[in-house]
């Protein structure tokens, strides 16, 4: 059933020292997790005053139509008034927002006043191509200033942005094009990755191609290879900014707080990708509240959140919640490993990272190269370290605390979705902790561990995870499509109003989760949320195959790998050849990360009576373990 190899509860504890809980913001979980218990809206509504807005709301929370809750009812903010607007009027206008690092070691500061005037000049680039409030705006780039600044003008001027992480291919861009029905695409020649180019505006262009609805396409110069620019249809990024029409003032959009601020695609059990939607003002309100109390920040932090600004990650923690914090951020463009494994190590010594946030896949790929690496580098400026996007192995858990942290660095292992917009279950400094759990809620959170009939499972035992309750960050709704925001997340347990997270989980004696990994039919790959389906359709697009089925089979660096079972069309014959061409079509339509490790040709696949491949099948086939119930099985 799950995607991941499970390690059973511990009582391996680490406590935190009495140091870091004095000087943390929430120095007592339990306490603020209780008040927070008792009087949700109450607590909601007194976070909410830290945050600037242009007219207080009326409501906190309007249940009256749940499962689509609206919060700050009546409030009248915008994202930017609270992650630049407010700063500039401050000492923080001088205090640096981001700390850039290129591949090829190129560096870029910008301070709350730079990235404020960035910010304003693109964003009346925007009005002046037309966009206005409510038009979505799709970005294709890479980890640059830019799709930062890109997404703020966005936000800016009410335009809701939907990233399109820059590892996916055509077809994966022109489907969130089309769905999103975007005008304005914001693109780059192309983004720096273990020394080579990735392609960015030949994929934009053939995307483009795919889905006309384009048509203009912003494109910034970035690796400098020449590329084809349409004749009035693409402008570069630096010739429109140079324009008198690039004012360094303007005027935010007041947005009410359910107006929508972005889109972000992600994977569900069914092909088409969906376009999660958040709002500007309790996703404001969440995500900065979570990365306050989780990660601890204080002005003089500099946090480093070694994501991708193109997934739900990088969208609240490197670009929302820390700019409203008035955090330091650090990017860095390219791979942890170039030129030599210890480029992240070396950041940290250079920059003097106080907080690092990444993920499991990264932690064992850089686990691999031994610990003469970091040790070679001065990391004792680390005081907290974090770990999204699949469960952590305990033994990467331990190497992370050990060699990365000197055992001093207590580990935030953060659990949460696209969907929930930050952080759902996560310790704070405060907790003790346990490797491979993701702890205790988040205040305000209430989640449990469930049967199909709804009642708790007991502990330890494997369940459903469920979030009991809505929070302020959760998605609005799928883009365009409120039926498959119900079925989806709301329908399994309808009648007790909870969210059902599509992961298996189990709660052990002490209350601390354990999630197991995904129920359905989404494989994550190194971290990253695919479809079965979007695998499968790459595969199907190719000529020779009529029929593909994708499963996760773990493995020990990546999380898990894909396997492929394919039939051919009549005549085709299998071959070696067929097999790499395969994953190269995959890798091409729809992104690298999508690549099958291992095809195989069958005949037939496994299949319910009403049609449905049955991949537990294949999956235990190919892991060699028993095959389990088959009674729904047609043939
Ligand atoms: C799925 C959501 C949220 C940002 C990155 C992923 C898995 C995420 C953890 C964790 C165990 C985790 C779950 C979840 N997941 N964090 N700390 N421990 N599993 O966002 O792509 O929407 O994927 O990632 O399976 O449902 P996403």
């Amino acid at each position: 059933m799950s995607d991941q190899q499970f390690s059973p509860p511990t009582s391996e504890w680490y406590h935190p020292t009495e140091d870091v809980i004095n000087n943390a913001h929430v120095p007592d979980y339990e306490e603020v997790y209780n008040e927070a218990a008792n009087d949700l809206e109450g607590f909601w509504a007194e976070q909410a005053e830290s945050l600037d807005w242009y007219k207080k709301w009326d409501t906190v929370l309007d249940d009256s139509n749940a499962p689509f809750y609206k919060w700050f009812v009546g409030g009248k903010t915008n994202m930017v008034l609270n992650a630049l607007d407010r700063h500039v009027k401050t000492w923080r206008k001088n205090k640096l927002a981001i700390i850039w690092e290129g591949e090829p070691g190129d560096k870029v500061t910008m301070s709350y006043w730079r990235l404020w005037q960035e910010v304003n000049k693109f964003a009346n680039v925007l009005r002046s191509m037309g966009v206005k409030k409510g038009d979505r705006v799709t970005i294709y780039m890479g980890r640059t200033v830019e799709i930062v600044v890109a997404m703020l003008a966005c936000a800016k001027i009410g335009a809701p942005h939907s990233v399109v992480y820059g590892g996916f291919s055509e077809q994966a861009l022109a489907d969130r094009i089309e769905d999103a029905q975007s005008r304005v695409l914001i693109t780059a020649d192309g983004a720096w990755l273990r020394g080579n180019i990735v392609e960015l505006k030949k994929v934009a262009d053939e995307a483009v191609r795919r889905s006309p609805v384009v048509d203009t396409v912003i494109c910034v110069k970035r690796t400098g290879q020449d590329i084809h620019m349409e004749q009035g249809r693409d402008y570069w990024w630096h010739d429109l900014m140079a324009l008198p029409i690039a004012s360094p003032i303007c005027e935010t959009e007041v947005m009410d707080a359910e107006d929508p601020l972005f889109i972000l695609y992600t994977s569900g059990t069914t092909g088409k990708p969906k376009g999660v939607l958040h709002t500007h003002g309790g996703y404001q309100l969440y995500t900065s509240t979570t990365l306050k109390w989780a990660f601890d920040i204080k002005d003089d932090d500099r946090w480093w959140c070694a994501a991708d600004p193109g997934w739900i990650t990088g969208h609240s923690y490197i670009v929302y919640a820390p700019l409203i914090l008035g955090a330091t951020s650090i990017i860095y463009e390219g791979a942890p490993t170039h030129p030599y494994p210890d480029r992240w190590w070396r950041i940290v010594e250079e920059y003097g990272v106080t907080i690092l946030y990444t993920a499991p896949t990264a932690i064992r790929g850089l686990m691999r190269f031994g610990d003469a690496w970091p040790n070679r580098r001065d990391l004792s400026s680390l005081r907290l370290l974090g770990t999204v996007g699949e469960p952590i192995n305990p033994e990467a858990w331990r190497w992370y605390h050990r060699v990365i942290g000197n055992e001093t660095c207590p580990i935030i292992d953060t659990w949460w979705q696209t969907e929930t917009g930050g952080f759902m279950i996560t310790p704070l400094p405060s907790v003790s902790l346990k490797p491979g759990s993701a702890t205790r809620p988040f205040p305000g959170i209430k989640v449990d561990v469930v049967r199909d009939d709804g009642t708790s499972c007991d502990p330890n035992e494997d369940g459903e995870l469920v979030i009991q309750g809505p929070w302020p960050s959760m998605l609005r709704t799928v883009w365009g499509d409120d039926e498959r925001y119900l079925s989806q997340y709301w329908e399994k347990y309808k009648k007790f109003g909870w969210y059902l997270a599509g992961d298996a989980a189990r709660k052990d004696d002490d209350g601390y989760f354990w999630v197991i990994g995904r129920n359905d039919d989404v494989i994550k790959v190194s971290g990253y949320r695919l479809g079965t389906a979007e695998v499968e359709s790459g595969l199907v697009s190719h000529a020779a195959v009529a029929e593909a089925a994708a499963i996760a089979v773990p493995d020990e660096l990546r999380g898990n790998v894909i396997y492929a079972y394919c039939i051919l069309v009549d005549g085709v014959q299998g071959s070696d050849d067929l097999v790499e061409a395969l994953k190269d079509h995959v890798g091409h339509e729809v992104g690298p990360i999508a690549k099958p490790s291992k095809i195989e040709f069958v005949d037939s696949l496994p299949k319910t009576r009403s049609g449905k491949i049955m991949r537990r099948i294949l999956k235990a086939q190919a892991m060699g373990q028993e095959v389990g119930d088959t009674s729904t099985l047609a043939d």
